[in-house]
Parts: C-alpha cells; sequence; structure tokens
C-alpha cells in the first residue's frame, strides 16, 4: 500500500505531553520509517509492515484537543453518560465474580442475544455456537477476520473516504487495498455516490473481499438496497467475501433503512457481519465487538482472536447481553437523540462558513472548508484546534491519497447540547480571524 498515513503523519503535529515536548517535536523530523533503522548490529528490529502506516489521525486529534483545552468534536466517542441498566448490569457481573476468561469467542449469554437480535432486525438466522466471535471491539473483529481470510497478493476493495482503521488493517493481513471514490452530494441534501463502472473496475481475480461500512463513517452514507445489490452482483460474479462493518445500525435519521448485507439473496455463505457495543450503548470504552460469519470463516476467526486477545472482558459481555435485551423504544430514542444534536451542530457549522454534507446516519458530519482559503484540511485543523479552540479530524486521513481529501474536515456530534452550544460558540470567531 503506498504510505499514504506516513506521509500524511509527518504534516500532523503530534501532541506532545508538556514534559516530552522537545523529543516529540525532533521526533517530527525524523522518517516515519526511521524505526527500520538497523540496530548496531544490522539487524532490523522493526516490522517493515508497520513502516506503512502511522499512529491513527483521528485518536492524535483527541490528544491535540486535550492540549489546547479544544471542544472534542473529532473522536466519536460520547461525552454523555451510558445507560444506566447496562452500566447496573456490568457491575453485577462484576459483583458476581465473572471475573475469569469468558470463552474464548464470546460468553454464551452474549452470543445467544446477538444471534437474537439479528433475527429481530435483518431476519438473519445465525447459529450462535458455530458462527459467532466475539471479540475486543468491532476493530479487533475486523481485523481478526482480514488475518482469517487474506493471503499476501489478495486485495481488498474499500470505499474512500473510509474509516482510516481499514487500511493498515489491510496491510497488516498482507492484502492490498483497492479504493474506490464515493462523491460527495453536489446537490442540497443530495447523497453520496459511487460510479458502478469504477468499482466493477475494482473488481478481478484478486479480490478476495470488499469491506463496506454502512451507516458510514466519515460520511453518513447508508446504502441503499440497489447500491447493495449491484455490489452483492460483484461479489458473487467475481466469488468475493463482504465484510460488513455495521456498528452504527441504529443511528439513523429521516426514516432511512439500514440493510444488512448479508439478508441479501446469495450473500449468506460470503458474508462477515462486524458490529458492536460501542456505539449503540455509547461505551466506545468497553472493548465489546462481534464478527459473524459462516462456520468454516468463524473457525478461522476465532482461531486469529484466540491467539491474538484470547476474549473479550468476561463481565462487560454479561452486561451487553443485558444491552441486546433493550426494549425497540431505547433505539428509536438513541436515534431522535443523535438526529437533535445532528441538527444542533450543522445550522452552527453552516453559519461559520463550513458546507455541510447532511448525513444520513452515523453520528458524523463531513463538511467542505474551501471558504475558508486554507492551503489545505491539516492547516485549517490545526488552526481550528490552536487558535479556534475545536477539535476536528482533517479529511486527508480518510483518504489515500491527502490531495483527495485537502478541502474537507469531519465533525462529531456525539456530544451533549452544552458541548455542541460551546463548539457553535467558539467557531463564531472562525469568521473574524481569517487566516493571514
Ligand atoms: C466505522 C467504524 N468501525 C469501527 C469503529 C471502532 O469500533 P469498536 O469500538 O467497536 O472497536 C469505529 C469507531 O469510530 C468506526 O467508526
Amino acid at each position: 500500500m503506498p504510505d499514504r498515513t506516513s506521509s500524511q503523519r509527518k504534516k500532523i503535529k503530534k501532541a506532545p505531553s508538556q514534559a516530552s515536548r522537545k523529543s516529540s517535536r525532533q521526533e517530527q523530523g525524523k522518517s516515519a520509517v526511521s524505526g527500520a533503522r538497523p540496530s548496531p548490529s544490522g539487524k532490523h528490529y522493526l516490522s517493515d509492515k508497520v513502516s506503512h502506516f502511522t499512529e491513527s489521525v483521528i485518536r492524535e486529534m483527541t490528544r491535540q484537543a486535550m492540549l489546547y483545552g479544544a471542544v472534542n468534536l473529532a473522536q466519536g466517542f460520547p461525552d454523555f453518560p451510558a445507560p444506566a441498566e447496562i452500566k447496573q448490569a456490568a457491575q453485577q457481573a462484576v459483583a458476581a465474580d465473572v471475573n475469569q476468561y469468558a470463552i474464548t469467542w464470546g460468553a454464551k449469554n452474549l452470543r445467544n442475544a446477538i444471534a437474537r437480535q439479528m433475527g429481530v432486525w435483518q431476519g438473519i438466522t445465525v447459529d450462535p455456537e458455530k458462527e459467532i466471535t466475539v471479540c475486543c471491539g468491532s476493530t479487533e473483529a475486523m481485523i481478526s477476520t482480514l488475518l482469517a481470510v487474506c493471503n499476501a497478493g489478495d486485495e481488498v476493495v474499500i470505499f474512500e473516504p473510509f474509516y482510516e482503521n481499514y487500511g493498515p488493517d489491510s496491510v497488516l493481513s498482507g492484502a492490498k487495498p483497492k479504493f474506490v471514490k464515493l462523491r460527495p452530494p453536489t446537490t442540497d441534501g443530495g447523497e453520496w455516490t459511487f460510479d458502478e463502472e469504477e468499482l466493477r473496475r475494482a473488481f478481478d481475480k484478486h479480490t478476495k473481499a470488499i469491506i463496506l461500512n454502512t451507516p458510514n463513517n466519515p460520511t453518513g452514507k447508508v446504502f441503499t438496497r440497489p447500491e447493495l445489490e449491484l455490489i452483492r452482483d460483484l461479489c458473487v460474479e467475481f466469488d468475493v467475501l463482504a465484510i460488513t462493518d455495521e456498528i452504527y445500525e441504529h443511528i439513523l435519521y429521516e426514516g432511512t433503512e439500514h440493510i444488512s448485507m448479508v439478508s441479501l439473496e446469495g450473500m449468506r455463505e460470503r458474508t462477515v457481519t462486524i458490529n458492536g457495543m460501542s456505539k449503540t450503548y455509547s461505551v466506545t470504552g468497553w472493548r465489546v465487538g462481534w464478527a459473524v460469519a459462516p462456520e468454516k470463516i468463524t473457525n478461522a476467526i476465532r482461531k486469529v482472536h484466540d491467539f491474538l486477545t484470547v476474549g473479550a472482558p468476561a463481565p462487560l459481555q454479561e452486561a451487553g447481553a443485558t444491552a441486546l435485551s433493550l426494549p425497540a423504544e431505547y433505539y428509536a430514542k438513541l436515534a431522535e437523540g443523535y438526529r437533535v444534536r445532528r441538527d444542533h451542530l450543522m445550522p452552527a457549522l453552516t453559519a461559520a462558513g463550513f458546507k455541510c454534507f447532511r448525513p444520513r446516519g452515523a453520528y458524523y458530519v463531513m463538511t467542505d472548508i474551501s471558504a475558508f482559503g486554507f492551503k489545505d484540511d491539516i492547516s485549517f485543523a490545526k488552526y481550528l484546534v490552536q487558535e479556534i479552540g475545536v477539535a476536528c479530524v482533517p479529511g486527508s486521513s480518510f483518504y489515500r491519497d491527502p490531495p483527495d481529501g485537502a478541502r474537507q474536515v469531519r465533525f462529531a456530534f456525539c456530544k451533549k447540547p452544552e458541548t455542541l452550544d460551546e463548539a457553535g460558540r467558539r467557531l463564531r470567531k472562525l469568521h473574524a480571524k481569517p487566516p493571514s
């Protein structure tokens, strides 16, 4: 994979701790592959793979927000409490001494709940004994899946802009990512779209899988049935797996419908469905996610997962079973709460001069920053966090080639109303202080 993240990393200044600021500054000048320098004996201590990507820009922006006292609209985690019922369930599980390793592929109660809810939400029958692997977050479910299915030389199709983990995930699993563009809406309230021919050209005999994230981070796109059917047809024609990241399944606006790829005819045997607790239950720190796949693929995922992590946190898996038993109203309230937050932040962004691409799902808004006249997204994000006091994510971190995202930044609105108010208040300074 081209060195996208490495080159970008050189441009984003790391947020150093106060004490280590000097040494961290010195690090900025070093090549991203400096770790591959030989030891005195001539041995390379580090894996070549690691030189092809760098730390997450999203997580780095959170550190920058802390350093500059900025309102953090960069990383996608709620700043409001998780539901009381599931916190109680976690406390009870710890008190009841569910404190040792769970079964490596997941606590039975949680796997049963996942299987039951996939039936309720998507009409899919899943065998909880043979087709589910509970992991440390959907992050681990994704990398375990890719490690389980990819060989060197395999290609993985990814829509871009993409959630930044997918690039390094592909590199680590030995696969080569092939990117297909999602193009921003050209009209107010329009959709992000892709070109059918461009997608078809990305598929060939080397294609092992397509990674599909719907509802999508960062665009907020929710793939429609005709789009999913088109992707399905290509998967069947080229004998390709679909690995779907559906962690924003329940965060949908204006009656938009989430359709799981696995529910489409012809996809049951070639889909790995990834989901987790982080976003639906506002517990990003719990690290509980899962991969649902046909038995043969599940066996391979379970092997990788076992040797990577042994298992996800046992008491939190028990609380996960409680979470998945919450009534339908919980999910309706969750989506409505995020609609209110979206409609809270977007006018503030528009008033400040951003062009907003209205999300149909998930809890981010991608924006166009052309009106501000900055050189690129990195210099703009830096100005915003340091001078205005609001952290966003530079658009280039979602693209293979940084220039493709140079006019975009992403804001997360999974925040309390007062956080969004404070961000809006600070953003009002943006017009008054144009760049020099
Ligand atoms: C698309 C997407 N997938 C996965 C994750 C991480 O999920 P988890 O906390 O389950 O590892 C995120 C987090 O922002 C995300 O946006």
